[in-house]
This record gives C-alpha cells, structure tokens and sequence, in this order.
C-alpha cells in the first residue's frame, strides 16, 4: 500500500501574487469550488492581513467549500495570526501557515537577527497559534539555501512547539533536484519529530530554473508527504510546481511511486482553463499535461504511429486529464441546459439571471462564429466584468488595408458622458488607440501587447493582453473579441479603468 500523498493547492495564495492575475472574491469562490472537485487536500485561500480583499476571500471560501482544510498564511506575528483566526472563523477544517525566513541571507538582511532568536520567533508564533485552529503549518522561507544542520534544528524546534506540517521552501528555485532531495532526506533522518510521525514535511518549489516539479518529486522521493502546488504552475516569478504535472507524474508511474493521491485527474482540464480564463493568463501551448499541443501530434512519423497504436507517442489518455474532444463544443443551437451543463463541468454555477444574460452572448457570438468552445464560454461569464466599468467602449469604425491610411473613428463613454474622436496611424490599433488617446488625455505609454486567437479558425475569438504605463506604473489589461482590433481597444480600456490616478 503506498502512502497518501496531500495536495496542498495555493493557485488563490502564491499564484494570485502574479501582477496582473487578481480574482475577486466571487471569482475565487469558482477556482475554491473546482479545487474541491478535483480533489485537493488544502486550499491555501489567502493571506487574510494583507488586504481586505484578501481577507474577505478567506471567509467566503471558507463558506463555500466543504471537505479540503482551509489554509490562511501569516508571518510569526501575533497580529497576523490573530487575523487569519478571525478569516478561518466558517472553515471547517482550518489550517494556519505561519513561519520566517531561515537562510542565512533572510535572518541577516531581511530581519538584522541571529539563527537562535528566529528560532525562538518561530516557537512563539506557533505557540501562539496552536490552540486556535485544527493545526499548525510551519514554512522555513528560504529553505533551499537553508543549511540543512541548522534547518534540522528549527524543523525540530518547530514541531516540538506544536506545527504538524513543516514546510520547506525552495523560495528562490534554487536548488538542484538533488540537492533538494538530499535535504528532505537528511531532515528525516535527523528529526525525531518526522521519524515517530508527529509531523509531516511539504514541500513548496518555485520554477526559476525550470525545476520546480523535478525538485518536488525528489522531495517526495525521500520522504516528503504533501506538495504545494498551483494550476498551470502559475506563482510568483516563472511560478511554482504545477498541480497537474505532479498529479500525472504520479499516476503515470504508480508502480514505483512511494505514493497516491485523492485527485480526480479528469476535472484537470477544466481547472486549468478555469484558472487561465479567470486570471486572463494564458497557458503556454507546450506546458506539459495542459497546454494546447500536449496531445498534437504534428510531425508525419509520430502521427502514424498513433494511428497504428495511440501507445507508441502517448504516455496519457487525454481522457484521463478530463480532454473529452466530443464534448467541448457548443453551437447556436445548443439550449440554456447544455450551456449549463457544460459550464458546470467547468466549475461555474450560474444563478438564473445570470445565465439568461451569458446564453444571450452565447446566442450573439454563435451567430459570429460556428462553434463555440470552452474558452469561449468562459469568456462570456466573464464578460459583464466590464458594465460597471468608468469608460466603456460604445463603438469604433476602422478603415483599413493595403494601399490606404489606416483611420478609425471611435466613441467611448466615460462616466456616462458620450465622447467621440478620430484618429489616423501606421496600423488599424495604432489608430484606434491614438483617437482614443484625443479623449482620455492622460500620459500613458503601451509597453506590450499580446494577441492570441484561441483555437482555431478565422472566425474565432482572439484574446489581447497588454501592458500600459501610467504614472510609473505598470498595468495589465485584457480584451477579447471576435474583431482583433475592438479586442486591442478594450484591452487598452481594461488598463484605463485601473488606473489609481
Ligand atoms: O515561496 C515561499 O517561501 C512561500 C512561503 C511564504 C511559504 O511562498
Ligand atoms: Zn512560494
């Protein structure tokens, strides 16, 4: 019988830290929701002294959600513990994740200390936290450029104050495979406190050097019981381990993994378009597991082959990921109950009016386009996102071609006041965008613009991420459209309506 390995899911916690990736509460409530459908252990739902917003979130999910334990991270501090307590106050299963940083560089730059006094610092939080929640996580930041003596005595020290779960960060993605198992290695042999089961340890590897996942199985390898994982691997910087390379590896080589876990494979699929749709973060086509080409077979040789035998190039069913290709496509025709139906596979549970609104859309962009798929569809949930917004988007007439000044004419409402302007430029956006800049007269720079059709077909809908720079800052702003440059626009407008100035 091999062990049971825990999910620990922190999409909503680290990978909700990626500029531009914020979800509002209702959105969280979603990806909380489809993570219980897949079945992970923990959902990290926020870090409840850091914003309202953030705490907020912690609540409603702990609302929400019924069997995962819900985790609330906090520094060693009393006040930030204190306020993760009152955030878990409706979870059923509650979890605190508190900790400090442990490598040498933490505890002398980030906190002017010494290597006795953090451990005294770690004790007291969670001392101080023990009793007012089911357990204890214990993080180590730092943990990968932590030395492995010194870690083994805070491991210690912290399990002995009463953390049953200590976490051992490779906050940097520093270390080597390796190198990282050895240390999980070496804290299972030198403390007492994981040898007679007092505790687990986790692990929580970020990608910077594209080992994330490597470095988690290694982790598992030598004795590591629960992994911190995102969807789609999206985290601060190149991210952190993904929930569903970990989850496939370990299904793929059952026979001589130490381990199982509780995950529904086939709900992977969905979570990952949720998660990208909601968080307007695309997934890269050759991202393992969940990309768009992981099941393409492109090349002549390797086409014919699956022919023959689907096993000669694949090491997956794509129906095991929750890829059913029969099932993904809706057209005009399709009724309120299958968009309701396929939208609930997705993870999103429309209340009634809702509904009728996002089948309205459906029923237009149908019209535009022959089939509409599931990116499609969460895009129209999404879409009334915009309705409250300051300036809206009414119309734009471009002129455009070969052999002619692209000119574009638009009409915006700004706090309800109909504005209208036109522009002339070396391309249909750059027209568009310098009419619009006649009406919001503000210093704005476009420092990157993203275009991405979503799937395929000349009548699809096409997907803009841009970056513009506004008062010395930096902001993200999406748009989507069957038409390209209304696609451009809005993303542009996404970024206006931003802007704290
Ligand atoms: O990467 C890290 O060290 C973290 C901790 C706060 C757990 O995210
Ligand atoms: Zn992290």
């Amino acid at each position: 019988m091999s062990d049971r390995l825990y999910i620990f899911d922190t999409t909503l916690r680290d990978g909700e830290q990626v500029p531009g990736c914020q979800l509002n509460t209702v959105e969280k409530i979603q990806v909380a929701k489809a993570l219980e459908q897949l079945g992970v252990d923990v959902i990290e739902a926020g870090f409840p002294i850091s914003s309202p917003g953030d705490f907020n979130s912690v609540v409603e999910i702990s609302k929400a959600v019924t069997w995962p334990t819900i985790c609330a991270l906090t520094r060693a501090v009393q006040k930030d513990i204190d306020c993760a307590v009152e955030a878990l106050q409706y979870a059923k299963h509650k979890r605190i994740h508190t900790g400090i940083g442990t490598s040498d560089l933490h505890i002398k730059y980030k906190f002017n200390s010494t290597r006795e006094e953090i451990i005294e610092r770690a004790v007291a939080a969670i001392k101080y936290a023990r009793n007012k929640v089911d357990e204890i996580e214990f993080y180590a930041e730092d943990a990968g450029r932590t030395e492995n003596e010194y870690l083994a005595r805070v491991v210690d020290a912290a399990i002995k104050a009463g953390a049953t779960i200590i976490n051992i960060p490779d906050t940097t993605g520093y270390c080597m495979p390796w190198e990282y198992g050895e240390k999980i290695k070496y804290l299972m042999e030198h403390v007492e406190g994981l040898q007679d089961g007092r505790a687990i340890l986790s692990t929580h590897c970020h990608n910077d050097l594209g080992m994330a996942t490597a470095n988690t199985i290694s982790g598992v390898v030598n004795g590591a019981r629960q992994v911190e994982v995102t969807i789609n691997g999206i985290g601060e910087r190149a991210g952190n381990t993904s929930l569903e390379e970990i989850a496939m590896i370990i299904k793929c080589h059952q026979a001589t993994m130490p381990v199982s876990t509780n995950i529904n494979t086939t709900k992977i699929w969905p979570s990952s378009r949720l998660v990208s749709s909601l968080m307007n973060m695309p997934v890269q086509p050759n991202k393992a597991v969940v990309g768009k080409n992981a099941f393409a077979h492109s090349s002549g040789i390797h086409q014919d082959g699956v022919l023959k035998n689907v096993q000669t190039y694949e090491i997956m069913d794509p129906k095991d990921v929750g890829i059913d290709e029969n099932s993904i496509v809706l057209t005009a025709r399709s009724g309120r109950a299958a968009l309701k139906h396929r939208l609930s596979i997705l993870g999103v549970e429309l209340e009634q009016e809702k509904l009728d609104k996002v089948y309205d859309a459906f029923l237009r962009l149908a019209d535009k386009k022959k089939e509409l798929n599931d990116d499609d569809l969460l895009m129209l949930v999404g879409a009334d996102k915009a309705e409250t917004n300051q300036v809206q988007l009414e119309s734009l007439q471009v002129t455009t071609g070969k052999g002619v000044t692209p000119i574009a004419a638009i009409r915006l409402k700004v706090a309800n006041e109909i504005f209208e302007a036109a522009g002339i430029g070396n391309g249909p956006v750059d027209a568009s965008i310098k009419a619009l800049k006649q009406i919001i007269r503000r210093e704005m720079t476009l420092k990157e613009m993203t275009i991405q059709a979503i799937s395929k077909g000349s009548d699809d809908l096409c997907k803009v991420h841009v970056q513009v720079e506004h008062d010395n800052r930096v902001y993200y702003g999406f748009g989507s459209d069957t038409d390209i440059v209304t696609a451009s626009v809005e993303a542009y407008i996404d970024c206006i309506n931003k802007f704290k100035h």
